[in-house]
C-alpha cells in the first residue's frame, strides 16, 4: 500500500467513525437496529443458537457493537460478552443501556481491524453490519482469526446494501411515494440529505463498494484461513418480525434484500 493510499484510508476511517458517532443519538429508534418485539428477539436467538449453540459462559466478542443490541442478545444466551466499537457516542449509549438493564457486558473502545486483544482470547466473535463498511476486510479477518481460540466460531451478519433488484427498487419507490402522500407510515428516523450524502460517499470508497455479497465475503474468509465457511440466507423470521415496524412496501423491500449470516471456524 502506498503512502497516499494509507493516508486516504486513514481519512476514510476517520470519516466512518465520525459518521457513526453522529448517528448514535438516534440509532436505537430504528427498527432493524434496536429490537422492538419479543418475536424479533426470539428470531435472533434462534439464528444465533443455530450457528453458535448456547453460551454456557463462553467468551464472545461483539465487534462494532454500536449501542450493544447484539451484545444483549448474546448475553441473553449465556455468553460472557465484550462489546467493542470505535465510536465513543455509541459506546456511551451501550454502557448506559447495559447499566439500566443490569447486564454485566463489558464494552471497550477499539478498532475491529486491530483489536489489541490477546491471541486465542475468544470462543466466539460476532458482528452485525460491520463487514460492508470495512476499509480493509483482509486485515480484519486475519485479526479475527488471531483473536479467536482454535475451534472457535466467527458469525457475521451483513448484507449487500448497494446492488438492488428491479422489484426492490419498485417497492422502495412505492414506500417513499406512499409516505409522501401520507398514506403510509414514515420511518421513525429521517436521515438528513447531508447524512445520506456522507453515507453514499463512504460507501463508494470502502472495500465492498459494489456491495458485500455473501459469496465474496465467504471467499475472503477462506483465503484468510477460516474453515467450514457456511452462508445462511434464512433470515426470514427476523425480517418478518421487523417488517411489522415498517410500512408495507419498506418491509417487503427489506425482506428481499441480499442479507445473510456467515459462520466460519478456526481450525482446532
Ligand atoms: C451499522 S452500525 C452496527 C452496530 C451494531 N453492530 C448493530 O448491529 O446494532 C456500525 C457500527 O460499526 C462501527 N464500526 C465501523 N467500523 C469499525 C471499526 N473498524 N472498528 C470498530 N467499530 C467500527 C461503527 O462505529 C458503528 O457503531
Amino acid at each position: 500500500m502506498s503512502n497516499t493510499e494509507r493516508l486516504a484510508n486513514y481519512d476514510l476511517r476517520a470519516e466512518i467513525k465520525a459518521y457513526w458517532s453522529e448517528r448514535a443519538a438516534t440509532f436505537d429508534q430504528s427498527p432493524g437496529h434496536e429490537i422492538f418485539s419479543e418475536e424479533e428477539r426470539a428470531a435472533w436467538h434462534q439464528l444465533f443458537l443455530r450457528h453458535l449453540g448456547p453460551g454456557n459462559g463462553r467468551a464472545a466478542l461483539d465487534l462494532a457493537s454500536g449501542t450493544g443490541v447484539i451484545s444483549h442478545l448474546m448475553d441473553d444466551l449465556g455468553f460472557r460478552v465484550t462489546g467493542m466499537d470505535w465510536a465513543e457516542p455509541m459506546m456511551e449509549r451501550a454502557q448506559s443501556k447495559a447499566k439500566i438493564r443490569k447486564r454485566s457486558i463489558s464494552f471497550r473502545l477499539g478498532d475491529a481491524e486491530n483489536t489489541m486483544e490477546p491471541d486465542n482470547a475468544y470462543d466466539v466473535i460476532v458482528n452485525r453490519h460491520l463487514v460492508w463498511t470495512l476499509v480493509d476486510p483482509k486485515a480484519a479477518f486475519a485479526e479475527w482469526l488471531r483473536v479467536l481460540r482454535p475451534g472457535g466460531t466467527l458469525l457475521i451478519i451483513d448484507g449487500d446494501f448497494v446492488s438492488s433488484t428491479p422489484l426492490e427498487r419498485l417497492l422502495s419507490k412505492l414506500a417513499v411515494f406512499g409516505t409522501r402522500l401520507g398514506i403510509l407510515k414514515s420511518d421513525a428516523v429521517q436521515a438528513s440529505a447531508a447524512m445520506m450524502d456522507t453515507h453514499r460517499s463512504i460507501l463508494s470508497r470502502v472495500y465492498f463498494s459494489q456491495g458485500a455479497r455473501a459469496e465474496a465475503v465467504a471467499d475472503l474468509l477462506r483465503q484468510s484461513g477460516f474453515d467450514t465457511v457456511t452462508i445462511d440466507t434464512d433470515l426470514a423470521r427476523v425480517h418478518r418480525a421487523q417488517a411489522k415496524h415498517w410500512n408495507l412496501f419498506k418491509g417487503l423491500a427489506r425482506g428481499i434484500q441480499h442479507r445473510y449470516a456467515i459462520s466460519a471456524t478456526k481450525a482446532g
